[in-house]
C-alpha cells in the first residue's frame, strides 16, 4: 500500500494532532503529516508540528476579506501537497460549501459531543447545563452543513455529578486521542467510503457510528 498523505488544520493547543503524530509513529500507521496549517500564529499545535519535523503554514484568517477568499488561499495551500485526507483537528473555522465539496470523501472532523446533540460551541457546557449523562466526542465527514456529515466513530464519557466543564473536557479529550487515531487509520487503510452522505466500512453499510467508552471513567 502506498504511503498516504495527510494536511492537518488546527486553530490551537494541537493534541489530537498530537495523538495523530503519535498513532503514525508508533501504531505503523502507513501515512505521513506532510503539512500542518493554523489559521491562529500563536496556535501551540505549530510547535508540536515543529518538533515532529513536519512543515507548517499559518494563514490567518483576519487577513481576509471574506470567507470565500480566505477558504480559496487554505485550499491553495493545501493542494499544493496534493493530500489524500485532511484532518480537522481542533480548527475553528467555518468552511464554505465550496471548500468543504472539494475535499468531499477525504475531509474528517472531531466534534466534542455525541452528534446529532451539540453541534457549534460551548458543548460541554450545554452538555451540563442538560444534566446529560453521557457525552464525549464525534469523528465525522465534513458536509456543507455544519457538523451534519455521517458519523464514523464516536467516543462517550460518563458525566459524573461532580464534573465542571474542565473535568469534562479533561475527559472528552482523552477519548478524543483514542478515536481520531482509529479513524485516520481506517481512511489510510481505505476501509473506508463516504457514498451520498453514507459511510462504508469494508463494503459494509455503517448503520451506527463505532463506539468507544473511555476506561475508569
Ligand atoms: C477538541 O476538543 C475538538 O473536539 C474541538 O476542539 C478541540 C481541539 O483540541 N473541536 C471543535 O470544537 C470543532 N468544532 P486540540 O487543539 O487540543 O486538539
Amino acid at each position: 500500500m502506498l504511503n498516504k498523505h495527510i494536511v492537518v488544520l488546527i486553530s490551537g493547543n494541537g493534541s489530537n494532532l498530537q495523538a495523530i503524530i503519535d498513532a503514525i509513529n508508533t501504531h505503523n500507521i502507513k501515512a505521513t503529516i506532510t503539512a500542518v496549517i493554523s489559521n491562529q500564529a500563536n496556535a501551540y499545535g505549530l510547535k508540536r508540528a515543529n518538533l515532529a519535523g513536519i512543515e507548517t503554514h499559518i494563514i490567518d484568517h483576519t487577513h481576509y476579506a471574506t470567507r470565500k477568499l480566505f477558504d480559496q488561499s487554505l485550499m491553495k495551500v493545501i493542494d499544493q501537497y496534493h493530500p489524500d485526507i485532511i484532518v480537522l483537528a481542533g480548527f475553528m473555522r467555518i468552511l464554505t460549501s465550496d471548500f468543504v465539496m472539494h475535499y468531499s470523501g477525504k475531509l474528517i472532523n472531531i466534534h466534542p459531543s455525541l452528534l446529532p446533540l451539540y453541534r457549534g460551541l460551548n458543548t460541554h457546557k450545554r452538555a451540563l447545563e442538560d444534566g446529560a449523562t453521557q457525552h464525549g466526542a464525534s469523528v465525522h465527514f465534513v458536509t456543507p452543513e455544519l457538523d451534519a456529515g455521517a458519523v464514523l466513530i464516536q467516543g462517550l464519557v460518563v458525566v459524573k455529578k461532580s464534573d465542571n466543564e474542565k473535568t469534562l473536557s479533561n475527559r472528552v479529550h482523552q477519548i478524543e486521542h483514542i478515536i481520531y487515531p482509529q479513524a485516520v487509520k481506517l481512511l489510510v487503510n481505505n476501509q473506508v467510503e463516504l457514498k451520498a452522505n453514507r459511510i462504508y466500512i469494508n463494503n459494509q453499510y455503517l448503520q451506527q457510528p463505532k463506539q468507544y467508552r473511555l476506561e475508569n471513567n
